[in-house]
């Protein structure tokens, strides 16, 4: 049986741009999935397909058991939506706002009142609850955003970069609201560009990729599939970067990656706590000093560069192809 969310083979293209090319999703009753990939990917393109906002080319949704295609109108009453951008009314308070949404999905008066109380206290809005929206900073209107979209409790939600603008307190809230929903039966599909939200909320990662799934598994899964330790090494001084490594190379598996800001360098290794005391000796014996060096798992920020080829939260589409080429120059 497929599950609270299922597509099978989404196309969507925008004149020559495939946005989705053959996606397939099955998002079992209970469980949250994360869409992982690269500005311009495909994700919510996805979530727009899924939540009736947009027609796919071809292709086929089920949504909480409804056809998204012959029946939208009544797919929408049955899931919760927020959006990549907010879409709270502004010159409406907070308070008018969730009362208003509340009123929509047909709350007595009496309800959405109460219902609005509940959720100003949980995302932190009760100061501001009676100021207009458009005087409230970014991270007050996502957060007012996502209430708005919990008013009613659907039985599937879609969260498009739910906590993108959030302060980590208020980024750790969210998490607990959403572990709370999925606790009560709750479906989510949710789309982020912070890999450690994914492995913190996610059950199942489907990373995307022009349009297409590339890989798709538990964070474990995921991590075991690229495979091994990493060696991360901080050297003190710029100019060593290089040195480091073409000594970093005789030891990994892998290419070294290197993030020139940080001065990190990165690489795939096997051979452990031993590995890394040869390590230590050959640096200190080329003379470069080093601020920190360990030795890690994979995280799901590895997964997505051996994936992708660059790394997650870039600025925009336009920086992309650039850093696709950074990294593929630091490989070099
Ligand atoms: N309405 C549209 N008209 C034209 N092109 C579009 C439209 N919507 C999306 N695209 C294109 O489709 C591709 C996928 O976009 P989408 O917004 O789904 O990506 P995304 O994975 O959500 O990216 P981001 O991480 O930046 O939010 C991009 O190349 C984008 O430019
Ligand atoms: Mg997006």
């Amino acid at each position: 049986m497929p599950g609270a969310i299922y597509a099978e083979g989404l196309v969507k293209t925008f004149g020559d741009v495939r946005a989705l090319d053959g996606v397939d999703l099955d998002v079992p009753e209970g469980t949250v999935l994360g869409l992982l990939g690269p500005n311009g990917a495909g994700k919510t393109t996805a979530v727009r397909c899924l939540t009736t906002l947009l027609t796919p080319d071809s292709g086929r949704a089920v949504v909480a058991g409804i056809d998204v295609l012959k029946n939208p109108n009544e797919v929408r009453r049955s899931i919760g939506l927020s959006g990549q951008f907010a879409a709270v009314d502004e010159y409406l308070t907070g308070r008018e706002n969730l009362q208003m949404v509340g009123q929509l999905y047909q709350l007595s008066k009496k309800d959405a009142k109460k219902r609005a109380v509940e959720l100003l206290e949980r995302f932190n809005l009760v100061d501001a609850a009676d100021r207009p929206s458009k005087t409230y900073s970014g991270g007050m209107r996502r957060r007012l955003d996502l209430a708005a979209a919990l008013v009613v409790s659907p039985p599937v939600m879609f969260m498009d970069e739910p906590t993108t603008g959030l302060d980590p307190h208020n980024r750790q809230q969210l998490w607990e609201v959403i572990q709370e929903l999925v606790a009560g039966g709750t479906t989510l599909l949710l789309t982020t560009q912070y890999l450690e939200e994914a492995d913190h909320l996610a059950h199942d990662i489907c990373v995307v990729d022009h349009g297409r799934v590339i890989a798709r598994g538990t964070a474990d899964q995921l991590k075991a599939q690229t495979g091994g330790e990493r060696v991360e090494v901080v050297v003190h001084e710029r100019e060593h970067i290089e040195t480091a490594r073409e000594i970093l190379a005789g030891f990994g598996k892998g290419e070294a990656t290197v993030d020139d800001h940080t001065r990190k360098l990165t690489v795939p290794v096997t051979g452990g706590a031993k590995l890394l005391a040869e390590v230590i000796r050959d640096l200190d014996a080329r003379g470069i000093e080093i601020d920190d060096i360990g030795l890690r798992r994979p995280t799901l920020d590895d997964v997505f560069i051996s994936l992708t080829g660059h790394v997650a939260e870039q600025a925009d589409a336009a920086d992309e192809a650039d850093a696709a080429e950074e990294t593929k120059g630091a490989k070099k």
